[in-house]
């Protein structure tokens, strides 16, 4: 399989063609963005980092039934990856409070959600990714109504695999934002998980140990990443 032109560039991660028409090639970069591309940083080792714990993350998926995108890895910065072709949405669910939802509805962060709650934002940047609901995704037409529901289902079928996973590591998944494509007429998961994505917090001590620390300037980001990923099992070195 060769590598071809570059298709897309995201904040943390570029995608190429491939000469096969099914398959992409995910590059993670060190790039470490937030705030909807207002803070961007270059951080030593992240591209490696987040490729790995990325892989080992879409495994543990796989091994569950949850079907997503993940291939192979194909170097230390990249992945082959199954060529969805993307909903333009985010998929949160929260655990406990922290983040936005502390800001707009005025809850202190740190509080148990029960049950989870379930969020979708649009993917788009210069609108600041703004809260949709499923009228909207109706109305203008980002998914079909089956899509939608399979999106929720297995956006929370993701919960139950994850949090038992990092509780295992002593970790509390506090919230998480996936996203989701089609594949063969099939809602598969693509983009990446990884704690860019998602926040994680030591379960006895609550210390951050995700891009919360980037974004708030706690510092050791890379190292908390790995931390996060020897916890859980995953293998950075070769
Ligand atoms: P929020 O608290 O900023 O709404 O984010 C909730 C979770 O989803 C948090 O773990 C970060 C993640 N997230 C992204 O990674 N990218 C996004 O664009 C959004 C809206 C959320
Ligand atoms: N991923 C979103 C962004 O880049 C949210 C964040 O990480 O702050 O803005």
């Amino acid at each position: 399989m060769n590598k071809l032109d570059e298709l897309f560039r995201g904040k943390a991660k570029s995608v190429y063609a491939t000469d096969d028409a099914d398959k992409l090639i995910l590059f993670f970069r060190d790039d470490t963005s937030a705030f909807d591309g207002k803070k961007i940083e270059q951080l030593s080792r992240k591209g490696m980092v987040n490729n790995k714990f990325n892989a080992f993350i879409m495994q543990k998926l796989e091994e569950a039934g949850i079907n997503t995108h993940f291939d192979s890895l194909l170097s230390e910065q990249e992945s082959v990856v199954k060529h969805l072709e993307m909903f333009p949405i985010e998929c949160v669910v929260r655990n406990i409070t922290a983040g936005s939802i502390c800001r707009r509805l005025g809850i202190e962060e740190g509080k148990d959600i029960n049950p989870p709650t379930f969020e979708f934002f649009l993917k788009d940047d210069s609108l600041g990714d703004p809260m949709i609901n499923e009228f909207h995704i109706q109305s203008f037409g980002w998914a079909e109504a089956e899509h939608v529901e399979k999106m929720k289902q297995l956006t929370f079928a993701v919960n139950d695999v994850l949090k038992a996973l990092f509780l295992e590591g002593g970790m509390l998944l506090v919230d998480y934002k996936l996203e989701f494509g089609l594949f063969k007429g099939e809602v598969v998961l693509g983009d990446e998980f990884t704690p860019d994505g998602c926040r994680l917090w030591d379960k006895e001590t609550r210390k951050k140990l995700d891009k919360d620390r980037f974004r708030q300037g706690l510092g050791g980001v890379i190292e908390a990443y790995e931390e996060v990923g020897h916890r859980i099992g995953v293998k950075f070195e070769d």
